[in-house]
Order: structure tokens, then C-alpha cells, then sequence
């Protein structure tokens, strides 16, 4: 697939199939680290250092490796499930150079590990990190634990209309602990009317560049 350089020097690829880029070209790791890291991760990080990540989809692994970072800083124990249905290749994640991008060269073995791990198994990718990759469609993922935090980063609505209907909302909703936090890049009115619906509290925060808004979702 295309790589792109977006406008904070970071990478993003582009999906031929759906037409649209994996991470917003104004900055992808500016995105990724504003609406997952700073809107999910840190907010709940305020009120306990246990945290169960649950990412749909895991993509380039972008917000995984960030979040591994971001939990080694602040000493979190995290546990994350990324699922995912079109892997890409190693090779083409070794492209997207985010360890360097993240000036955290001695982490690119740690970055590419997150390629090249064995699907649905369980790994302690360190003392603080354990992270299972799985490829179930985010439509028929079963959670057997719940979480505090779904990173809902799928193409967005027009991409993928499948992918934000109500059915998926309340499934999320199901998969969430109570006070667990959906964050998601999309601000679309009719999405967050489908999030009330199916019982979350929806906010509205201000949004990376390129976008006014984002959303967070609290269960
Ligand atoms: C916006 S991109 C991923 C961004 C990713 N979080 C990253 O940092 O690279 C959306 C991802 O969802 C995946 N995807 C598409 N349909 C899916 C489905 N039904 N279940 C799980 N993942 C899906 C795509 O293959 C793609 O990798």
C-alpha cells in the first residue's frame, strides 16, 4: 500500500481498498497521540494504573506502540487486545520508521515484535505490557474480559458505513467496564446520536489538527 509522509513528519499508509489514509494527513502520530493516548489513556490514568485496552482496528499498530510507551512513562499495567481482519506486512511496518519518528530508535525491535507476534496468542511484551492481536472482525468480537478503554479507530462512516451502526455501538458498550471510555477521531452527529442511544455519556472534546472535534464516550 502507498506510504504517505503527513504533516508532523510522520507516515501513514493509504488503503486502496476504502479510499482513505489510516491516520489523519495533518500529523499521524499528532492524531493518534491527541485522541487515544491524551483523550483515553492519560484520562484514565488519572484514576488507576490498571488499564484493559481494547483497539479496533490495529492497522499499522501506531496507537499500540504508542500506548506501550506511554505506560512504560508512567508506570501503567496494561493489558491490549487489537483486532484486526487485513494485516499488513512486517515489511511494510518496518517502512513507517514510527520508533524513529517517536525518536525512540532502541524501540524498533519492540514496534516490529507487535508485527511479527503470533495472532490470538497472549504476550508479555514487558512487565508492564501484555498485548494479543486477533483476527476477528470487530462486528463478532466476544470479549471474554471487559475494558476500560476502546480506541475505536476504524476508516470512518462513509468509508465503512458497517462498522457504526447501532448493533456495533451497544456490542462496544457491552465490551466496556462500567465508567469505561470509547475515544474515537469521528465527531459525526448521527454517530454520537447512535452512542446515546445505546446508553453512553458522549463529549465532545476538541479534535487534532484538520478536525474541530472528537469524541469520547463514557459507559
Ligand atoms: C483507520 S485504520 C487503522 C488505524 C490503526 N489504529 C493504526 O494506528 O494504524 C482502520 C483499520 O481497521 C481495519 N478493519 C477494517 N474492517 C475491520 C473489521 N471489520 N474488524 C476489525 N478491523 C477492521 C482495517 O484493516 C484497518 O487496519
Amino acid at each position: 500500500m502507498p506510504l504517505l509522509t503527513t504533516s508532523d513528519g510522520s507516515t501513514t499508509i493509504y488503503s486502496d481498498q476504502y479510499g482513505v489514509t489510516y491516520h489523519s494527513i495533518h500529523g499521524a502520530v499528532t492524531e493518534s497521540a491527541h485522541v487515544f493516548i491524551n483523550a483515553g489513556l492519560r484520562y484514565k490514568a488519572v484514576v488507576q494504573q490498571d488499564i484493559a485496552i481494547l483497539e479496533t482496528g490495529f492497522g499499522t499498530g501506531l496507537n499500540a506502540f504508542l500506548t506501550k510507551i506511554e505506560a512504560e512513562r508512567r508506570n501503567l499495567n496494561v493489558r491490549y487486545t487489537g483486532l484486526e481482519i487485513q494485516p499488513i506486512q512486517t515489511w511494510e511496518a518496518a517502512e513507517l520508521d514510527y520508533a524513529e519518528a517517536l525518536l525512540v530508535p532502541e524501540q524498533k525491535g519492540l514496534f516490529l515484535s507487535l508485527h511479527q507476534c503470533a495472532w490470538e496468542a497472549v504476550h508479555e511484551l514487558s512487565d508492564n505490557f501484555t498485548f494479543q492481536k486477533c483476527q476477528t472482525p470487530i462486528q463478532e468480537f466476544l470479549a471474554e474480559e471487559k475494558f476500560d478503554i476502546i480506541y475505536f479507530d476504524a476508516f470512518a462512516p462513509q468509508a465503512q458505513p458497517e462498522l457504526w451502526t447501532e448493533a456495533v455501538f451497544a456490542h462496544m458498550y457491552a465490551s466496556l467496564k462500567p465508567d469505561g471510555v470509547l475515544v474515537t477521531y469521528c465527531a459525526q452527529g448521527a454517530f454520537k446520536r447512535t452512542l446515546k442511544k445505546v446508553g453512553f455519556t458522549v463529549e465532545r472534546l476538541e479534535g487534532p489538527p484538520g478536525k474541530r472535534e472528537m469524541t469520547r464516550a463514557t459507559k
